[in-house]
């Protein structure tokens, strides 16, 4: 890689129409140096034609048009092929409505810089911290992390952190690979391929502020995909491990 990468900040969105504005003019602000390319879903409020009006003015401004809400997951996925396919050499995911400072994406980018194949901007480090969250989303986001750490052994704190900075070799390799998951457990699916593919991971301790705009799209069925997801794969990682033992070689 050379001194300055070139870098591809993906930003999904679903009616963000609101938040997306200050994020982005934040975000080009921080690194001016990089690209961004937002991943709606045809948005109903209208965020993708806000973003094409952006995109249109600022020619660091890309727009990806997807048919209609599919998930986080598949969105990202569309979003990483557009930007290997253009020969962006750091890809970073970041959510559309500030809960990521890009005040926050040069530390990332510096532990990629440093040799990290995967810096994840985590709140469960020290020095991490969470502003204004619920205290129920604070406990869901402990307890999935916990659950995802005991389940699979993953070696990371905040494994469904959504401000991440992937080095291109790395993501070339995980988007050839059969990624179903769709809601927020597509973060865990990442860092649990990132693992099986022996990246080097960094967590770098991030404030994660709660948005002041547009509303969560967690909802019900995104937690149960993720505790359904991570409990057969604990049980694979297990049984793998089991195998392993016992002399069988697993398949990874
Ligand atoms: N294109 C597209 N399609 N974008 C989506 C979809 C979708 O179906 N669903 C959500 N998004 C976008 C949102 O518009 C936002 O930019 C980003 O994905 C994250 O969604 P939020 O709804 O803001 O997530 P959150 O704040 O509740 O959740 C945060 O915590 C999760 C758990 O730790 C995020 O940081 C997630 O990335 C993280 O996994
Ligand atoms: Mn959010």
């Amino acid at each position: 890689m050379t001194d300055a990468p070139r870098i591809l900040v993906v930003i999904p969105t679903y009616d963000e129409r609101e938040a997306l504005p200050g994020t982005l003019a934040r975000l080009r602000a921080a690194v001016p140096r990089a690209d961004v390319l937002v991943a709606d879903d045809a948005s109903p409020d209208g965020t993708g034609r806000w973003a094409d009006e952006r995109a249109a003015e600022d020619p660091a401004v890309h727009v990806l048009h997807r048919r209609g809400k599919e998930g986080l997951g598949p969105a990202y996925l569309a979003g990483f092929r557009w930007g290997l396919e253009r020969g962006y050499e750091v890809l970073v995911e970041m959510d559309a409505d500030a809960s990521h400072r890009p005040e926050q994406l040069p530390a990332l980018l510096e532990a990629v810089a440093a040799g990290a194949d995967l810096a994840i901007g985590s709140r469960w480090v020290r020095g991490g911290r969470v502003h204004r969250w619920p205290l129920r989303r604070l406990l869901l986001s402990r307890g999935a992390n916990v659950y995802t750490r005991l389940a699979m052994g993953l070696p990371v704190h905040d494994a469904t952190a959504g401000f991440r900075a992937f080095r291109a070799d790395l993501l070339r390799s995980l988007v050839g690979e059969d990624i179903a998951s769709h809601g927020y457990c597509f973060q865990v699916d990442m860092t649990r391929r990132s693992v099986a593919h022996g990246a080097r991971i960094v967590e770098v301790p991030i404030d994660f502020d709660e948005r002041v705009e547009g509303v969560s799209k967690m909802s019900s069925s995104i937690v149960t995909e993720a505790l359904v997801k991570v409990t057969v794969w604990g049980l694979q990682h297990r049984t793998q491990r089991l195998l392993g033992r016992l002399g069988y070689r697993g398949r990874s």
